[in-house]
């Protein structure tokens, strides 16, 4: 192309310049294009020497790639030696305490008798009550349904009964409960004043508490925590009880005024706690809805620290986990007492960004749906159910 613009180029100027001129010109022009074919020569050198550069790169990357892949391979093998050596000491151990059966202690007050036949239930296998099987794949909806009250509460309807009616417990300690006949005037109305109020005869802690067919089951602290069963049709105390748990902690990292977490599900009532004993993780028991007894217990591999709330479906407890700064909280651990689900083959479940961290979550049976306080606002998440099988 150059070649054919400078002929061009002296084919225009021949006609109108003199020779003496010409000459000028040729000679510039030739200077010119030494200049380019240096400059075109030193971009090939340059433009080879990238292409060579380039390639020695992408080698040192596949190498390292190749040596990463070797590596994993022999995390693999040393993973699966450990876990091999893990089982044998188990088995050693059975072995062991079969041969050396712990010492029957002889005078143990009442509680701790109840503590050590929960605890022997623990070793027992859960019979199911329903043959409900789902496990939660993912959270498919959100609705925004107000604010109202201060950062921390609950909200609830009756989780075992047919009524409309909503329960808001507003803050993490105080004795009154507002109800409103339905979702419609909870969320239209501007005040609490539309709202019947309940007022119970000990202020509650925490945001465990629960309606649970036609009771109001709450925790309640004197010297020691209680919980307390409370009729919504004649307003008086049915029954209380102390949980046959000794030294409790916080059972939530995040929010520390839980000591005991009353959930319900489609086998019934659970309390999800923690203990000094078991400081790390977070403990669950069957509840009995009719006598507040514990019918059986559970240490969980669920972790404390930043745990925010928790629920259970069909038997099998979820935790929601979030950080100190609140991000989107997700479902992290999983344990489920008849044992055929673990976090290993559920996936991580995320709930949508919110304003700040979950101070109580509720789980509603019979609609798949979680009644959920977010740092005043109150929310409903629909969850859509996978069958266990399915995980496999
Ligand atoms: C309960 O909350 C109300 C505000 O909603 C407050 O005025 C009252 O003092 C609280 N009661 C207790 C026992 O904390
Ligand atoms: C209140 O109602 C419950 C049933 O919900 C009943 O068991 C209890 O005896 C009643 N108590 C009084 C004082 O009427």
């Amino acid at each position: 192309m150059m070649p054919g613009i400078v002929a061009c180029i002296l084919l225009a100027c021949v006609s109108v310049i003199t020779a003496q001129q010409q000459t000028a010109i040729l000679e510039y022009i030739q200077g010119r294009m030494g200049v380019l074919e240096e400059r075109i020569a030193q971009w090939h050198d340059l433009g080879t020497r990238y292409s060579g550069e380039l390639r020695d790169f992408k080698n040192q990357v596949l190498k390292m790639l190749e040596n990463l892949e070797k590596d994993k391979e022999t995390m693999r093998n040393e993973m699966e030696n450990t876990n091999v050596r893990v089982d044998r000491l188990e088995r050693e151990v059975d072995y062991l305490e079969t041969q050396n059966p712990a010492p029957s202690c002889v005078e143990i007050d009442e509680k701790l008798t109840e503590l050590h036949n929960a605890k022997k239930k623990q070793k027992e296998k859960y019979e199911k009550i329903t043959d409900c099987s789902d496990t939660i794949s993912q959270v498919t909806a959100m609705k925004i349904l107000k604010r109202f009250g201060s950062t921390d509460g609950l909200w609830t309807k009756d989780l075992a009964g047919n009524s409309e009616k909503i329960y808001v417990f507003d803050g993490a300690g105080n004795d009154t409960v507002f109800v409103f006949p339905r979702m419609k005037e909870f969320t239209l109305s501007s005040s609490t004043r539309k709202a019947a109020k309940i007022k119970l005869p000990f202020p509650w802690i925490g945001t465990g508490h629960i309606i649970y067919g036609g009771n109001l089951y709450y925790i309640r602290k004197d010297n020691e925590f209680q919980v307390i069963k409370f009729s919504l049709a004649n307003k008086t105390i049915i029954d209380s009880s102390v949980l046959p748990i000794e030294q409790q902690v916080p059972v939530y990292g995040l929010s520390k005024y839980n000591y005991i977490d009353i959930a319900a599900d489609e086998e019934g009532l659970w309390v999800i706690y923690a203990t000094e004993e078991n400081e790390k993780n977070i403990c669950l028991a069957k509840l009995d809805p009719n006598n507040l007894g514990i019918e059986q217990m559970w240490d969980t591999p669920c972790p404390i620290e930043n745990a925010e709330s928790a629920f259970v479906v069909c038997g099998s407890l979820y935790v929601v986990y979030n950080t100190k700064l609140p991000s989107r909280s997700r479902i992290q651990c999983v344990f489920d007492v008849s044992g055929t689900i673990s976090s290993e083959n559920v996936p991580v479940v995320y709930f949508p960004k919110r304003y700040g961290s979950h101070s109580s979550m509720k789980y509603n049976p019979k609609e798949k749906q979680i009644y959920a306080w977010d740092d005043g606002y109150q929310i409903i998440y629909k969850l859509s159910m996978k069958h266990r099988d399915e995980l496999y």
